[in-house]
């Protein structure tokens, strides 16, 4: 993307606008209505499909399967993308650019609420779309609302956990620095110390931002301004780097999304990994995990005492290009009822949205770590809500990377990073 100055709001929506015009998104009003698009077909029903990252989970058919058989004519087809965030992202935005009627309701990452609400691919929830989210996480809620109006409803939440080896660490560390100390721990065991996700994606803005906001940085402040170019985030993300630099983050985890680093963790050739809440099944019950009795669970490591984490989650949206609105919006609905949302927690280990849940004695007697999790969640730092987030995730990333790499110095990555968020429309 080119770069451009900071732009008022106004000029803002002419240039998305203009953009949406380019790129053959003609309905939309660029701004919270929708358009066109968004006033047709809401009394639709019939079937549907329903758009999801790669199941790692295996949660979403056997729920699919139970909408099905009480909705004989408005079936539910699953459509799996990859486990890759960038790659769901790109997918969405061709089928919304070519105003495709086949994607009904499509998950939708945090971060990506802003860009599609502004672009109008998202149907608003109000007035009869509407859907009661009173009882869920308010960091849920929020990070599906853009400019005031619902545009999707929060299905898991996510927060990271640190995953260690409590066979190894009797007592996980509470600091970042005393997590560095235990890396001898791994070297005398032959084994990688520390991982998170590093490759250049919108998993490395999550640990990026982690670091930073974790040693008392910020990448923008509450009016949206980056504010990142600050000696606290020089140290937060100096902290992964020196971990690179001595090897106690291993060169390989450069390219490691979530997935990576969770077979390298259930494999036995890691002593804290940073990742999900969906890892702790996984780790559990996977034919390959060789660490099935022998993790524990913790809260990231901070600076001196719990550390920072990413707002992570997703949500189900209805796309303006539905035909079927009603039954979308049903099925939207029904997956934040507690029968859906506890068997994602119990069968997948997924964060639930309903903050009840945290305490459903099933749930925490399968998850002990479920206080935890909540912790996690309740203090987690949403990444920045722009609709030129593409752009800022990517300033994060290009500089972030090359700081890891080694290509760039700290002071440079953050400073550059600073700039590029700023030409990013911010
Ligand atoms: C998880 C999070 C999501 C994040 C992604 C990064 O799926 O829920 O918010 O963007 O990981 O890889």
């Amino acid at each position: 993307m080119k770069p451009r100055k900071f732009l008022a709001p106004a000029a803002a929506a002419a240039v998305l606008a203009l953009a949406l015009t380019a790129c053959g998104g003609g309905s939309s009003s660029g701004g919270s209505g929708g358009g066109d698009a968004a006033s047709q077909n809401m009394d639709g029903r019939g079937p549907i499909t329903f758009v999801s990252g790669k199941d790692n989970s295996g949660v979403w058919q056997p729920t699919i399967d139970r909408w099905n058989a009480a909705h004989p004519n408005e079936k539910v087809t699953l459509k799996e993308q990859t486990d890759q965030a960038d790659q769901q992202h790109d997918d969405l935005v061709q089928h919304f650019q070519a105003q495709q009627s086949d994607y009904d309701v499509v998950t939708v990452d945090v971060v990506w609420s802003a860009e599609f609400a502004a672009k109008g691919w998202l149907q608003p929830l109000k007035d009869k779309m509407a859907v009661d989210t009173a009882k869920l996480l308010p960091a849920t809620v929020k990070a599906a609302t853009y400019n005031g109006t619902a545009y999707a409803v929060p299905i898991s939440s996510d927060g990271g956990l640190l995953y260690y080896r409590k066979d190894l660490v009797p007592n996980p560390p509470k600091t970042w620095d005393e997590m560095m100390g235990m890396c001898s721990i791994a070297k005398a065991h032959d084994m990688g110390c520390y991982a998170g996700q590093y490759s250049k994606y919108e998993g490395l803005t999550v640990n990026a931002a982690e670091a930073i906001n974790t040693f008392g940085g910020k990448i923008v402040d509450d009016q949206g301004k980056a504010v990142v170019n600050s000696a606290e985030a020089k140290t937060g993300l100096g902290k992964l780097v020196d971990a690179f630099k001595s090897g106690n983050i291993a060169k390989q985890a450069l390219t490691y999304q979530e997935e990576q680093g969770r077979k390298a963790f259930e494999d036995g050739k890691l002593l804290f990994l940073r990742n999900w809440p969906y890892v702790y099944n996984l780790a559990k019950t996977d034919g390959a995990s060789t660490v099935k009795d022998t993790f524990g669970v913790a809260p990231l490591p901070g600076m001196s005492g719990p550390g920072a984490s990413s707002l992570g989650g997703h949500s189900a949206a209805v796309s303006v290009y539905s035909k079927n609105k009603a039954t979308a919006h049903d099925f939207a609905q029904w997956l934040i009822q507690d029968e859906q949302q506890k068997f994602f927690a119990l069968k997948g280990s997924l964060a639930p949205v309903a903050s009840a849940l945290y305490t459903d004695s099933d749930i925490v007697s399968k998850l002990p770590y479920m206080p935890t999790l909540l912790t996690s969640i309740q203090n987690a730092v949403p990444r920045p809500v722009t609709p030129y987030y593409p752009a800022v995730t990517k300033a994060v990333q290009d500089n972030a990377y090359a700081a890891l790499q080694g290509d760039k110095s700290v002071d440079q990555a953050v400073s550059d990073m600073q700039a590029a968020i700023d030409a990013a429309g911010h």
